[in-house]
């Protein structure tokens, strides 16, 4: 029956597929789903404690010879147990018979391709220019969300960090200046602070059914590009309905989401990443309008990333072969 490759989240670690890859490998899966050469339904998912999901993800990319599952946790209550918010595994399997070959931890994918997908938006949505980077939400996306716009984005010139825990915000500041020694980092004491003066704009705090949305009407300047990695839960209507463009990643899943009650304060969307990368939709037509990528995470991206991984750990002799 032959025998798979695990890979621990060290080994995932240790590959360390670079960023600018991740974001190519998306564009490429994206690009597939707008030609319809990309099939991934709609996440479902239990709910075992409150404000807890275990999602199933299965997705196939024929063109890019990637299918599998990623099945991904996320417990907002782990931080305080020293464990990570989002954890779990991706399974690949070998398109021509089915059989798995690959397990891996799926922690470092989730946190890299999130950004990437963002990263990505602001690559069509974003103004070239763009020179200061608000973060709302300093954890693990945020920090990954600033590796990804750095490659896309090398016009930044100033990050601005709010977290409701300042720990979060120094420990943000710690791990990413000596990476960026280009950069200035403020940490501030609002979301308006770091929003309003910002170009790009990203919320990567927690996604919870009873929201209390922060960002008002008015915050957002003209020109700014923003992602909203929780969802709309750090956002107002009012300030949603500003946006001149929004996209999401899928809407069929968005819609999904939508029967189950999330999203009550995304006022529409205008297309799909893909249309966009595909030039079926234009992407940002002026310098002042304002303009939004609302993602909820594709298994595409993390098939094309896993394969991409599995393919380098071979190379570099990480995991252990387990026998089926
Ligand atoms: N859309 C996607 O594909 C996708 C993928 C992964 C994670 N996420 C979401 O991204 C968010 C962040 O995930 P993470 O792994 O970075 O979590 P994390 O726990 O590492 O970081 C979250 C940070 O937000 C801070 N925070 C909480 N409430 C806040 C508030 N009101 N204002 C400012 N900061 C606040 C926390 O103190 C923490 O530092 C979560 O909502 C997660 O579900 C989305």
């Amino acid at each position: 029956m032959g025998s798979l490759l695990y890979l621990s989240r060290g080994d995932v670690e240790k590959v360390a597929l670079p960023m600018e890859e991740i974001i190519r490998a998306l564009e490429a899966a994206f690009l597939d789903k707008a030609r319809g050469l990309a099939e991934a339904p709609p996440k479902p998912g239990v709910h075992p404690r409150r404000e807890c999901f275990l999602h199933a993800m299965p997705a196939s990319l024929p063109q890019r010879g990637a299918v599998g599952i990623k099945w991904v946790a996320g417990y907002p209550t782990n931080p305080k147990r020293g464990l990570p918010y989002i954890s779990g595994l991706v399974i690949l399997n070998d398109p021509e018979t089915g059989l798995p070959i690959s397990v891996m931890d799926c922690t470092w994918i989730t946190a890299k391709r999130t950004a990437a997908a963002s990263a990505l938006a602001a690559k069509f949505l974003a103004r070239r220019n763009a020179r200061v980077l608000g973060i709302c939400g300093c954890g693990v996306q945020g920090k990954t969300h600033l590796e990804a716009l750095k490659v896309v984005l090398p016009s930044l010139e100033e990050v601005l960090l709010y977290d409701v825990s300042p720990e979060a915000a120094r420990l943000f500041v710690e791990e990413m200046a000596p990476r960026y020694p280009e950069l200035k980092f403020q940490k501030v004491s609002s979301a308006y602070e770091a929003v309003c003066e910002s170009d790009i704009i990203v919320t990567a705090a927690l996604i919870l059914r009873e929201a209390e949305p922060v960002i008002r009407k008015g915050w957002v300047r003209p020109g700014a590009f923003a992602s909203a990695v929780d969802f709309d839960c750090y956002w107002t209507r009012e300030a949603l309905e500003e946006m001149d463009l929004i996209i999401t990643d899928d809407e069929e899943q968005l819609s999904y989401y939508r029967s189950s009650g999330y999203f009550p304060r995304l006022p529409r969307v205008d297309g799909e990443l893909g249309e966009i990368i595909s030039g079926a939709i234009p992407g940002r037509e002026d310098e002042k309008q304002r303009t939004m990528a609302v993602f909820l995470g594709l298994a595409i991206e993390d098939m094309v990333t896993a394969l991409a991984i599995l393919e380098r750990a071979r190379r570099m002799g990480l995991g252990t072969e387990l026998p089926l």
